[in-house]
This record gives structure tokens, C-alpha cells and sequence, in this order.
């Protein structure tokens, strides 16, 4: 029991053993040193969609809309290529036609019509 105690003792201070521990403390610092604190952009109300559709559209876009591909940003498309992309993804995305719509609505809340 002693020897396992003092095998312990000298791994840690050890020369491999600190410079394993040094490597560690410096993974962990900078880890944490570079996580960025990015505040969340104002909501800026342009639209009049409420904000429950809002809300369902942007959930059934993420949970139906990134199986296959990344995610596109809402401004990628115009609200006619958008309804061009959502006609042709229905299928592949397995949603009803009151879904489509929502994520229509959400998709083109802040784009001119
Ligand atoms: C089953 C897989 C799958 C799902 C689910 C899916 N997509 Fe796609 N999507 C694709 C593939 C494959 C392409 C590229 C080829 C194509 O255009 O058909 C694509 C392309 C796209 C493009 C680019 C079109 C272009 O030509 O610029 C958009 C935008 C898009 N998808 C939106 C969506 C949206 C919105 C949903 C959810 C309603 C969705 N996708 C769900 C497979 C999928």
C-alpha cells in the first residue's frame, strides 16, 4: 500500500508527469480563455407575423431542414426562391403543406414581398 502511495507521488513529480499536467492546465486555460461571449443581436420587429408562428416555423425549420444539408440562412433566397426551395424539399423533408407554410412565413419574415 505504501509503495503504490509513493509509486504515485514520484509519477506526478516526476518530469513527464509535470509536463503532462502543464499540458493539460494549458489545454484547459485555453479552452476557456478563447470561449467568445457573443451577446445575442436585438429583435428588431419588421414583421407581422406573430411571434408564436415565428417561433413554430424556426422550429420545424431546424428540426426538419438540416437531416440532409446545413442549414441556410433565411437571406440566402428571396421569398420566391424560397418558395421554389420549400416546394422542392417538402418531400424530402416529409412535412405538411400547413408546416411548408409556417416555415415560409419564418424564412421570409423579414424579406420584402
Ligand atoms: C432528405 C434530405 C433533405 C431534407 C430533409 C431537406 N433537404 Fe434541402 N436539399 C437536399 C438536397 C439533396 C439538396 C441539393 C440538391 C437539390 O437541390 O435537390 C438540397 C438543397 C437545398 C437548398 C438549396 C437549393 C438551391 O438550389 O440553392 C435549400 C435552400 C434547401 N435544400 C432547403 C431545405 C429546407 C427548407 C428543408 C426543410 C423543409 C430541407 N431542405 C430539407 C436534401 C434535403
Amino acid at each position: 500500500m505504501r509503495n503504490l502511495k509513493e509509486n504515485w507521488r514520484f509519477r506526478i513529480s516526476s518530469k513527464p508527469g509535470m509536463i503532462v499536467l502543464i499540458i493539460i492546465a494549458i489545454g484547459l486555460f485555453y479552452k476557456c480563455g478563447t470561449v467568445k461571449h457573443v451577446p445575442a443581436p436585438p429583435v428588431v420587429a419588421k414583421t407581422t407575423i406573430n411571434n408564436d408562428t415565428l417561433m413554430a416555423g424556426k422550429t420545424l425549420y431546424v428540426n426538419n431542414c438540416q437531416k440532409c444539408h446545413k442549414l441556410y440562412s433565411p437571406d440566402a433566397y428571396n421569398a420566391a426562391e424560397w418558395k421554389d426551395n420549400l416546394n422542392a424539399m417538402q418531400r424530402k423533408a416529409k412535412i405538411s403543406d400547413a408546416q411548408k407554410e409556417t416555415i415560409y412565413k419564418y424564412l421570409t419574415a423579414n424579406i420584402k414581398k
